[in-house]
């Protein structure tokens, strides 16, 4: 089994980074685009039904409503609202010998993914960077100075990343997930975070919150931010969340 650095998911990963000094250099390879929906013309349709009673289900007006947002009201969250979305997106829910069991499931239930946030308008919280200690169901707090530019810098420029009240960046430990899985672990780690992104999304919805997912951003300044070693642990993924207007969210009915 190569280290580490030897293997091609790894490679992948470095390979696939974007940096402010050459991203306006990267060019996209040559790849035919194909049509949105598959279709299946000669098949047999066969209809589904639009009035199912899970209708009622309280999720269904969660998922319905859900839309990415970008633009989020003056108000702060609340503390709790915020515990909420930590424990929503990667909360211990059960345990089973060593295992202990998330809100989102993980391959092979390793959880190389690690919470990181940046407080940006929380009552009761100061500004900055903070860790989610899952296991004490706590904040380890990084840094006491307003990140909220910083970070929104970070995610190329995006400016929705400082309006938010919550902007969460989350990192993978990849040896976790892949001393087990070797290259393929790399698959899990990044189902893993998705995962992880839409529960947070559906509870940001639950509390009157929006949220935004967000892929697109300078790895290494993010992780020089968090001060992680890029060696061992790296950004994957990142989402706003803040406040929205009441009935927000592009109508499309069931
Ligand atoms: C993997 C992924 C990366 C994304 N990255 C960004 C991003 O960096 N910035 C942004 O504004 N939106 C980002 N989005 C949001 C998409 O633009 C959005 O999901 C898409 O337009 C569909 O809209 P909806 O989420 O409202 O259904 C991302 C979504 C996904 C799933």
């Amino acid at each position: 089994m190569p280290e580490l650095e030897e293997c091609s998911g790894y490679i992948y990963l470095k390979e696939t980074v974007y940096k402010r000094a050459t991203i306006r250099a990267i060019k996209r390879p040559a790849i035919a685009q194909v049509p949105t929906f598959k279709t299946y013309p000669e098949a047999e349709k066969v209809e589904l039904p639009r009035n199912w009673r899970l209708a009622e289900a309280r999720i269904t007006p969660l998922l319905q409503n859900r839309r990415s947002l970008r633009r989020y009201l003056a108000e702060p969250i609340k503390f709790e609202e915020l515990a909420f979305l930590l424990w929503a997106s990667q909360g211990i829910t059960a345990k089973s010998g060593v295992y202990s069991f998330r809100t989102a499931p993980s391959g092979g239930a390793l959880y190389p993914v690690e919470t990181y946030f940046s407080a940006n308008f929380v009552e009761d919280l100061a500004p900055g960077l903070y860790h989610f200690d899952v296991e004490n169901f706590s904040l380890d707090r990084l840094s006491n100075e307003d990140s909220a530019a910083a970070v929104a810098a970070a995610c190329l420029d995006q400016k929705f990343m400082a309006q938010s009240a919550v902007s969460f960046l989350w990192s993978s430990i990849f040896r976790r997930c892949m001393t087990k899985y070797g290259n393929r672990g790399l698959r899990y780690v990044l189902l893993d975070a998705g995962h992880i992104c839409q529960n947070l999304l559906v509870a940001a919805e639950a509390i009157g919150c929006g949220g935004c997912p967000v892929a697109a951003f300078y790895d290494d300044e993010v992780n020089d931010l968090l001060q992680l070693d890029p060696g061992e642990e790296s950004i994957v993924y990142a989402a706003a969340v803040g406040k929205k207007e009441k009935a927000k969210g592009t109508k499309c009915s069931l």
